[in-house]
């Protein structure tokens, strides 16, 4: 939903590896559909040995914030049954870092350089998209509406007016490419994601971790320092799977990118028959930093075993009239 009168520059489009995986993501054109998760391979430096930034879709790097932040108090992970909870705290060095020190070889890397921003106020996020228009190097920008760690991380995302509110006034300080990464923590994410796209966003991301807690109950004491936290991983992915499908349901032309335990090449094919476009594996890195290479070559495989022209064929098959939901 782009802006009256608003010009978009257009993508840089990578090489293509293979032609049948390349996917469009609104105004994003993507090599295939599988990216890397804000916040689970940092700014991409330490990835690249196992998960060449070329073979990807898309990298989204790092939560950056418009002042440096130190994060929660440790410990800030704790692995749970088939998932794993997080309290970082969005610790990152500011977008004055980020630019100066970190975007530089960032640019260098031949995908999608998806930059995800976050902060308490509407003021926050413009700042930094005005900051980000300005710079080289960011093909598109990913708003963290939804970090549960953090005082307001969660303002926007649990309130439909202010995520449109935001995501207009983000809308028009920048003319990159706008993602809203929604939060799980609601009742009604149709709402949420109405409220994105008429907010202007070119694409949701969904979903980002659920809050969740871990005790130690020898020591009563929470896992966390935090107290809770977010939880990610396997766990997740039958909640992501229900609303990435009823998003995909309500509007079947937005764009999506689904997020929530995809550690395979059958995981992501589950997330683009329920509607999604594209994918982002997150958790599953953290286990094997070549899990995003491995969900690519998963996919190439599967393409070539059921003969397929284009992977973009299989988004939104899901034959859900042979069993309706509960009336
Ligand atoms: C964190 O930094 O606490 C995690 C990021 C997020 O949940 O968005």
């Amino acid at each position: 939903m782009p802006s009256p009168g608003m010009t978009r520059r257009t993508t840089r489009v990578p090489p293509a590896a293979d032609p049948r995986l390349a996917v469009s993501l609104g105004p994003l054109r993507l090599r295939n559909p599988v990216m890397l998760a804000s916040g689970t391979c940092g700014y991409g430096e330490e990835f690249a040995e196992f998960t060449p930034p070329g073979v990807l879709g898309a990298i989204v790097v790092k939560t950056v914030t418009r002042q440096p932040r130190d994060g929660n108090r440790p410990p800030r992970v704790c692995e749970t049954a088939s998932g794993m909870l997080n309290s970082i705290g969005l610790e990152n060095g500011g977008i004055d870092y980020f630019c100066e020190t970190l975007l530089p070889a960032l640019r260098t890397y031949p995908t999608i350089r998806i930059v995800n921003i976050a902060g308490a106020t509407t003021d926050d996020y413009v700042a930094l998209a005005k900051r980000l228009d300005g710079e080289k190097g960011v093909d598109a920008i990913e708003l963290n509406i939804s970090c549960p760690n953090v005082a307001h991380g969660l303002d926007f995302a649990t309130s439909p007016p202010q995520t449109t509110e935001l995501v207009r006034a983000v809308r028009r300080a920048t003319e990159r490419p706008i993602l809203v990464k929604l939060s799980p923590n609601v009742t009604d994410i149709v709402a949420v994601a109405k409220a994105a796209l008429e907010g202007g966003a070119d694409v949701l991301s969904l979903i980002n971790t659920l809050q969740g807690m871990a005790i130690d109950w020898r020591r009563r004491a929470p896992r966390l320092g935090g107290i809770t936290g977010g939880l990610s991983g396997p766990a997740i992915k039958p909640v992501a799977l229900r609303m990435v499908w009823q998003v995909a349901r309500a509007f079947p032309k937005a764009p999506i990118v689904g997020i929530g335990g995809i550690a395979s090449a059958d995981d992501a094919l589950e997330f683009l028959v329920a509607g999604a476009t594209a994918v982002q594996v997150g958790t599953a890195s953290f286990l094997d930093p070549a899990a995003g290479r491995k969900v690519v070559e998963g996919l190439t495989k599967v393409v070539d075993d059921e003969k397929w022209e284009s992977i973009e064929s299989v988004r939104g098959t899901l034959k859900s009239s042979e069993a309706g939901p509960p009336a």
